[in-house]
């Protein structure tokens, strides 16, 4: 049995973790080959991003193709394990640009640091006191990052809530303006700077001082207009609003149908290095505001074309963090042609809801499989053994029998080896 409780592992070199592995678990010569297989991020990097560093984890990057947002085209770069993600992106932003593309409009990059107050007798009192001093604590905290202020963010509001008045807790909001950042260590910063004056303020015990990611005040709204002969006709369309009504009315399929939107933002933000877990929470906290519900909106226009409306919080950088030290995901934002953080946010509300209407569009009429399986015949076809062109093969006949299981990819692979099928 593997003794996980070796002391000091974080001290040691790559290579030394890795002949621990070696040693532990018997990792063959193969193995050891395939650990040490470090792609683009050198091991100085990897091994400063995170602790006990053995290797690093690489998915496909594919572009998604026809985007047009805001009257401007991208190329979308996508880092994600799953087959048809990036094909259905690319259809849903073709069949958009009948009707001009996606239009978005990202709130400025406002984020939330929370500041915990405990044991205040008077906490209406407390929040009077805070608000009263807001001025000279939004100067307190901008006191801590100068470059911020220059750039034109900073602290820029305080809000005060009292939750639980029967056991109150009074929790103090800074509003900050994190500019091109994703905003989480500036925030923490100055939550952190002004928790002690808070606390003399307010009589309170400070304890918790972190950022939320519920990000209330930096929302990307998208939108765009479907063409309904390009999607498909009516019955298309009634079959999307359908879609979209199970949706909102159903938290079982509202889960679902979100977690196709942020397959296509997480994978641009996967690409870029970028947070992908606080826009995730951020996301389906939004959704579930007021009842979890769908984040996506469809409705008909009075020219009977579909019209898809996005809304979510979008807490994402270009500066600051792994989107830097990477180098890839330095040159994926290149890629993508990005200059703000404003403008990443617009075109990952675009790309949520290209992936809300290819699956629903699918869902609504042939179904997901079919597509779906076609691609994973390929990953069924590698697991079951197949090699280079092989791969093409045996995934072509898995689809054709319907069969689209590795024992028959493997008796498949089996009978090409031995000349006997092709
Ligand atoms: C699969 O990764 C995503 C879908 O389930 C989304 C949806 O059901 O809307 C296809």
């Amino acid at each position: 049995m593997v003794n996980s409780a070796i002391s000091g592992f974080y001290r040691l070199s790559i290579a030394e973790r890795r002949d621990i592995l070696k040693r532990e678990l018997n990792l063959t010569d193969d193995e050891m080959r395939l650990i040490a297989n470090m792609g683009s991020l050198e091991e100085g990097i990897a091994d400063r991003m995170i602790e006990n560093v053995v290797s690093e984890m690489e998915v496909p990057i594919g572009i998604a193709m026809n985007f047009l947002i805001n009257g401007k085209d991208y190329l979308v770069p996508m880092a994600i394990e799953e087959p048809s993600v990036v094909a259905a992106a690319s259809n849903a932003a073709r069949m958009a640009r009948v009707k001009g593309g996606f239009k978005s409009i990202s709130s400025d990059p406002l984020m939330i640091g929370q500041i915990e107050l405990s044991g205040i007798p008077d906490p209406f009192g407390a929040k009077f006191r805070i608000l009263e001093r807001k001025e000279e604590l939004i100067q307190l905290a901008n006191s801590r990052d100068p470059v911020l202020l220059k750039l034109g963010g900073g602290a820029k509001d305080v809000e005060v809530r009292v939750i639980d008045e029967n056991n109150p807790m009074v929790v103090v909001h800074l509003i900050v303006d994190v500019r091109d950042a994703m905003g989480a260590n500036a925030v923490n910063t100055m939550a952190e700077y002004l928790a002690p004056r808070i606390s003399e303020i307010s009589g309170g015990k400070v304890r918790l001082r972190i950022l939320s990611n519920l990000a209330t005040y930096r929302v990307t709204r998208s939108y765009a207009v479907f063409d309904k002969k390009t999607i498909g006709g009516e019955d298309v369309v009634e079959g999307i609003l359908e879609a979209y009504r199970f949706a909102r009315d159903d938290p079982y399929r509202a889960t679902t149908h979100n977690k196709g939107i942020m397959n296509g933002i997480d994978a641009v933000l996967v690409a870029t290095s970028n947070d992908w877990r606080a826009v995730e929470a951020g996301a389906h906290a939004y959704a579930a505001m007021k009842g979890y519900t769908s984040l996506s909106r469809w409705e008909m226009n009075s020219d009977g074309d579909l019209v898809g409306y996005l809304e979510l919080p979008m807490a994402v950088g270009i500066v600051g963090g792994a989107t830097v030290t990477h180098p890839k995901a330095k040159l994926m934002r290149k890629i993508l042609g990005i200059t703000s953080a404003r403008e990443f946010a617009d075109v990952l509300g675009a790309v949520g809801l290209a992936q809300n209407f290819a699956a629903i569009r699918a869902l609504a009429s042939e179904g997901i499989q079919k597509g779906h399986m076609e691609l994973h015949a390929r990953n069924v076809a590698i697991s079951a053994g197949a090699k280079g062109e092989e791969i093409d093969r045996v995934a072509e006949i898995i689809v054709r029998d319907k069969m689209i299981r590795v024992d028959y990819a493997s008796e498949i692979l089996k009978k090409i080896r031995e000349g006997t099928k092709g």
